[in-house]
């Protein structure tokens, strides 16, 4: 069993759970991810590490509560309880070194709860000597978390809000294109919604910047058998959980990424509605 050493609210539909996990904490890197399984016969959700400490050996990830399992981890699951899975690290870690150059101007956009698995990322490049922007995107200012750890290492911090009501009004790609026109970074890592990312490695292609996208696709056993998780990238069939889920986005399909995102959603209102009973 897995302990919750700490859980804490964001905001209405989004929570923290640090978790005690020993051998996780030990050998995770920034852009691996694990799948957790609350209990027997339920089911085993992908979530990104969002940080990770080796020395208290604990992992921490941030959940947004849209289905019936992250609905129960909101609402059934408090700090002190134990749930029965947590496998990981999972996937490919996202590379730090950049050659003899360093990894230069690096840019990293996180939007919604994609603001928690781009940390560890920005942490890792700082540390590897990068120079760091990051771009912050929330629909409201309710929604707006870890500000002041971003802003303890970014050498740039944008925060934009969809309403206006904090920050730059607008969403990530707004900021992202007015940097893009002022300043060529050396790469871009955007993380969040499908729509999102792939909005932004839009609007980084006309400007030729290498843009890394963090694919959350619908995966069963996380290990690269069942093909749940199947994306085409650059004409080629890989699987996030494996070869992933960092890819370059200019090479993503993401009109089929989308679409098979959807091909649940039956299934999914059954069991939500089932929770609401
Ligand atoms: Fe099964 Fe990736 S989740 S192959």
């Amino acid at each position: 069993m897995y302990s919750i050493v700490a859980r804490e609210r964001l905001s209405e539909t989004t929570f923290l759970w640090e978790i005690h996990a020993p051998d996780v904490a030990a050998s995770a890197l920034p852009g691996h991810f694990v799948m957790l399984r609350l209990y027997d016969g339920g089911e085993r959700i992908p979530l990104t590490v969002a940080d990770y400490d080796r020395e208290r050996g604990t992992v921490t990830i941030v959940v947004q509560a849209l289905g019936k399992t992250t609905r129960e981890m909101r609402d059934r699951y408090r700090q002190g309880d134990a749930f029965s899975d947590f496998v990981g690290p999972l996937g490919q870690p996202q590379r730090t070194d950049r050659g003899e150059t360093g990894p230069g101007h690096m840019v990293f956009v996180g939007g919604g709860l994609g603001v928690a698995p781009v940390f560890p990322q920005l942490r890792a490049f700082k540390q590897a000597g990068a120079h760091t922007t990051a771009i912050m995107g929330f629909r409201t200012r309710d929604l707006v978390f870890w500000e002041e750890k971003f802003r303890a290492l970014a050498d740039e911090l944008i925060i934009c809000t969809d309403d206006g009501s904090y920050g730059e009004p607008g969403q990530v790609t707004g900021a992202l294109a007015r940097m893009l026109k002022r300043q060529k970074p050396d790469e871009v890592i955007a993380i969040g919604p499908l729509p999102m990312m792939r909005a932004c490695v839009e609007t980084t292609r006309a400007f030729g910047v290498k843009t890394m996208v963090s694919l959350n696709t619908i995966m069963v056993d996380g290990t690269g058998m069942c093909g749940s998780c199947r994306v085409t990238v650059g004409g080629e069939i890989k699987f996030a959980c494996v070869d992933g889920p960092d890819f370059d986005g200019h090479q993503v399909d993401f009109v089929e990424l989308i679409a098979r995102q959807k091909r649940f959603k039956p299934e999914e209102e059954v069991a939500n509605k089932s929770f609401d009973h």
